[in-house]
């Protein structure tokens, strides 16, 4: 008694405090990402594709708001001949990185070391290089339009006394330009493709000041006192210990980079240890390394126009350092085992530290097409809020899509599930489509929802998936098609004769109509997506079929697929009540006791 009411004041004090301090911005922040994001600043890695390793992905999306592809937007990896592009391992880069908030930078169009062999031991001319080289530009570069923020467009082209590398495409034979003629050719081609992403320079043993980074900082003077196009300089970093670079050196050449008013990425971060057969290296060492990397992140931290660190990798697990440096390894932030290692701390400490210079905004992230749930309706009655197995429906308003209509052209008997790179998917599955145009996308809810209450819907574009919204999954949904497709007035229907019912051609009482609906559910047999009836047994509706004329019951004498219709689409065949009246009489099919909506009609004489 009078112990509890005399503590509880200063337990709320201590627990307020507690709160105060925990919403502090960045005071906890655990992650580099979260360390980077509060400074407008970029923390990458790049990314070598190992898409199987969840940890890998995870943290990666975790600690980084950046990603680079390794090696898979090199030319060689992503052109093994002239008429094939490989851009399944980017795109998947792009997508996940996309899902995740992630900034993507794209490495690198021309670099001497990733000369596929169909070019290196092609006998082209100059002329025929450089055409080569202007489709690979573009067509990569606009691929990846609004999706790869920054291109290292040239990796690498000054050897270390300064002078320009002989490479293919500069003299051996060259694309036909002097000097830095063909570097900046590049530039101007990859502006074309994109004109929105930053366009860097990239190379090693360039970070301090020396006649290496002289040459690379006298190229870009030239090209931004002449107007072509450059955006900054990357510095690849590749350190060890017993070669680093010299801090204040770094200093002084970010400094004059960022003089001339160009960014500078440092772009391949690692610092090489010797390790021993384990791969293990000493603790010295790894203090060692952290306290490089801190002196690296500090140094570009500095200044608001050094907008991005980025590591050749994150993780010891996955690194290129024990492969091309022997006895060297460990150069990563993070062990093999996704532990963070002193170089980690290091980093995010002086993420955390940063002086709060006036850093640009950071560049806008990768567009996810935006959908609604109330945009998916049905084909025939514009009915939404919920799916049946098998319905043909529209998706409207989708904010990304083919520029312009396309058609499904149907191959071996099915539909396809893409159309210009447009998708939609219920639960993972891919629907067939009908028709595609931005804002309006035709497709058929696959038949597996039968088996859920609920169904998850993406669409995608591009490769980039929408955000997902859930829909309740019903066993029936029947939409009557009209005439007009408005969901309203004389439905879609012929004479057993085939000849059309409209207002100038009534139908006789006591004749048999036939009219088309979606949305009836499960078939026996079993609905298959996207496929074109065109063999017995017909796909009959899980559910009974009944149906009204003038709300006078109608007889159904059929009511199942037919041959040319698309698995989902029904074919009705009533007769008109003989008693019904005459004019435009409403038309409703009931599939399982569940009506079709009012609106549709039939032109009875
Ligand atoms: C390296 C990759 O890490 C390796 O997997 C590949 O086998 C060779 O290329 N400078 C660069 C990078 O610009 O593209 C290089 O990447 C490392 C040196």
């Amino acid at each position: 008694m009078g112990f509890l009411p005399v503590l509880a004041p200063v337990l709320r004090t201590l627990a307020a405090a507690l709160l105060l301090l925990l919403v502090r911005p960045g005071l906890f922040a655990q992650t580099l990402r979260e360390a980077a994001e509060r400074r407008n600043f970029l923390v990458g890695a790049a990314h070598n594709g190992s898409f199987s390793d969840s940890t890998y992905l995870e943290t990666m999306a975790r600690e980084y708001n950046q990603v680079e592809p390794e090696n898979a937007t090199k030319f060689q990896p992503l052109r093994p001949s002239r008429e094939q592009f490989n851009f399944s391992v980017p795109d998947q880069i792009i997508a996940n990185a996309a899902q995740r908030g992630q900034l993507v930078r794209g490495h690198t169009f021309i670099w001497h070391q990733a000369v596929p062999n169909w070019l290196a031991n092609g006998t082209f001319t100059p002329a025929q290089l450089s055409d080569i080289l202007r489709e690979h530009i573009l067509t990569v570069g606009a691929r990846y339009r609004g999706k790869i923020y920054a291109w290292d467009v040239v990796n690498e082209a000054f050897n270390d006394n300064g002078t320009l590398r002989s490479t293919l495409w500069y003299d051996q034979p060259g694309i036909g330009r002097q000097g830095t003629g063909y570097i900046e050719q590049a530039f101007r081609w990859a502006r074309e493709a994109d004109p929105k992403a930053l366009l860097f320079y990239n190379d090693y043993s360039a970070e301090g000041v020396n006649v290496k980074s002289d040459a690379i900082l006298g190229m870009a003077r030239d090209f931004r006192a002449r107007g072509v196009p450059i955006d900054g300089i990357g510095l690849q970093a590749h350190w060890g210990l017993s070669n680093q670079g010299s801090i204040a050196s770094l200093d002084n050449n970010i400094r004059r980079i960022t003089d001339l008013g160009l960014q500078v990425h440092i772009t391949e971060l690692d610092v090489r240890v010797p390790v021993n057969a384990a791969g293990v290296a000493s603790a010295a060492d790894l203090a060692a390394q952290a306290t490089l990397y801190r002196s690296v992140a500090d140094t570009c931290l500095k200044y608001p126009l050094c907008t991005s660190i980025q590591t050749w990798g994150y993780t010891d697990k996955y690194s290129w350092i024990p492969g091309f440096y022997p006895g060297f390894g460990a150069a990563l932030p993070m062990d093999a085992a996704f532990q963070p290692k002193p170089a980690y701390t290091a980093m995010r400490d002086a993420l955390l530290a940063a002086p709060p210079v006036d850093r640009p905004a950071l560049p806008a992230p990768i567009e996810l097409p935006v959908i609604a749930a109330r945009g998916l309706v049905s084909a025939a009655s514009y009915q939404g809020s919920a799916v049946a197995p098998g319905e043909i429906v529209v998706l409207f308003g989708a904010t990304q899509g083919p520029a312009s209509l396309l058609t499904a052209l149907v191959t071996g008997n099915r539909l396809p599930t893409d159309l210009g790179r447009a998708r939609l998917f219920f639960d993972n599955v891919p629907a067939p489509l009908l028709y595609g145009v931005k804002g309006q996308v035709s497709a058929i809810v696959p038949f597996a929802v039968a088996t859920r209450q609920q169904t998850v819907v993406q669409y995608e574009y591009e490769g980039i998936r929408s955000l997902p919204v859930t829909l309740p999954v019903v066993e029936a949904k029947p939409g009557l098609f009209t005439w007009d497709a408005s969901g309203k007035g004389p439905v879609a229907s012929l004479t057993a004769s085939y000849v059309p019912i409209t207002r100038e051609a009534p139908i006789d009482k006591g004749d048999v109509a036939l009219m088309f609906l979606t949305g009836a559910g499960q078939t026996g047999p079993v609905g298959v997506d996207g496929q074109i009836v065109s063999s017995t047994p017909l796909p009959v509706p899980n559910g009974i079929v009944t149906a009204t004329v003038g709300g006078i019951a109608a007889e159904v004498l059929y009511a199942g697929g037919a041959a040319g219709l698309v698995n989902g689409g029904i074919q009705v065949n009533l007769r008109i009540p003989s008693n019904v009246g005459s004019g435009e009489q409403p038309v409703v099919i009931s599939v399982g006791g569940v009506a079709s909506p009012a609106g549709p009609t039939i032109p009875v004489r």
